[in-house]
């Protein structure tokens, strides 16, 4: 386009964008459009510009909470989790990247927008509620307490005056700093659940509590270690979501639609059969607590 010409088309239409749509309306050459400045002709012009490149959703996980997240040999971030939060953005046509993140800090991650999500095998809770958003529950979990084979130990209260290892900042803390006392030096927290239990085979603590699935996998993957688990009716059952920055309503509702797309064409329960071997309870197609336990 030549400057005189877009000049006196400017002076005529005293609109840029009213050129535009006059120019896509098929009006001739010479008022070109300056809006895109590169298009051969006025046919290509009025074509659909090509779509953004799609927005990639950051996820963070702390992948070291087997089967729920956690880095196969070649360091990809697999598991429970990540093939729900996968299966339903392809529902929501949207794209996600996982990245590792300790569990320290990582509700922060969202306030600071460093992740878009947290999917961690998050327990929704009240006081987490406060402060940040959740999607619709996709798992429900308990607390389970790790021992020792030859632990003396039955139930929940009998670690009241024990050394008992928790992931920091977790609901398995929760309950053993509720049980202990605020003031209990015998709570020991460390930073993941695997360093707790590697510190139980040590003789560091006499007990660990820990979601289900994980004590569950852990057990089962660890026979060298000499656990035996204990379970204990006075636990609250919980429930897993996908966690938001507070207020982030829209990516909320993708999910949450997603979410519910996933369980309603199966590909929900084929993702649990996957990890926990079996059908997940009908009712709420999340998972009965009793199924990771096999
Ligand atoms: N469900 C428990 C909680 O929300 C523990 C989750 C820990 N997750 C993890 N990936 N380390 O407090």
């Amino acid at each position: 386009m030549t400057q005189p010409s877009t000049r006196r088309f400017l002076k005529f239409s005293g609109l840029i964008l009213a050129g535009f749509i006059l120019s896509a309306c098929g009006k001739k050459a010479d008022a070109p459009a300056p809006v895109p400045a590169s298009a051969p002709d006025a046919a290509s012009a009025a074509a659909a510009p090509p779509p953004p490149p799609a927005k990639v959703y950051v996820v963070g996980t702390d992948a070291a909470y087997a089967p729920f997240e956690s880095q196969n040999e070649k360091g990809d971030i697999v598991g429970f989790d990540i093939d729900v939060v996968t299966a339903v953005a392809q529902k929501a046509g949207v794209e996600v990247k996982f990245i590792n993140t300790p569990w320290e800090g990582i509700f922060n991650t969202l306030t600071q927008g460093d992740r878009d999500l947290v999917v961690s095998a998050v327990t929704i809770t009240d006081e987490r509620k406060q402060t940040m958003d959740f999607s619709t529950p996709y798992f429900d979990a308990y607390q389970l307490i790790a021992v020792k084979a030859n632990s003396k130990v039955t139930k929940f209260a009998d670690l009241k005056k024990l050394k008992v290892g928790v992931q920091n900042g977790t609901t398995g803390d929760e309950v053993v700093t509720k049980l202990q006392g605020k003031t209990s030096t015998n709570v020991k927290r460390f930073e993941s659940t695997p360093i707790a239990l590697k510190e139980l085979e040590a003789g560091g603590v006499e007990a660990v509590v820990a979601d289900n699935g994980v004590i569950v996998n852990y057990v089962a993957n660890n026979a060298g270690s000499q656990f035996k688990i204990v379970s204990d009716k006075s636990f609250t059952p919980e429930q897993y979501g996908i966690a938001f920055k507070k207020g982030n309503t829209e990516l909320q509702e993708k999910f949450n639609k997603g979410l519910a797309d996933i369980k309603a064409d199966g590909t929900y329960a084929t993702i649990y059969k996957k990890y926990f071997g079996e059908a997940p309870a009908a009712a709420a197609a999340s998972a009965p607590a009793s199924a990771a336990s096999q």
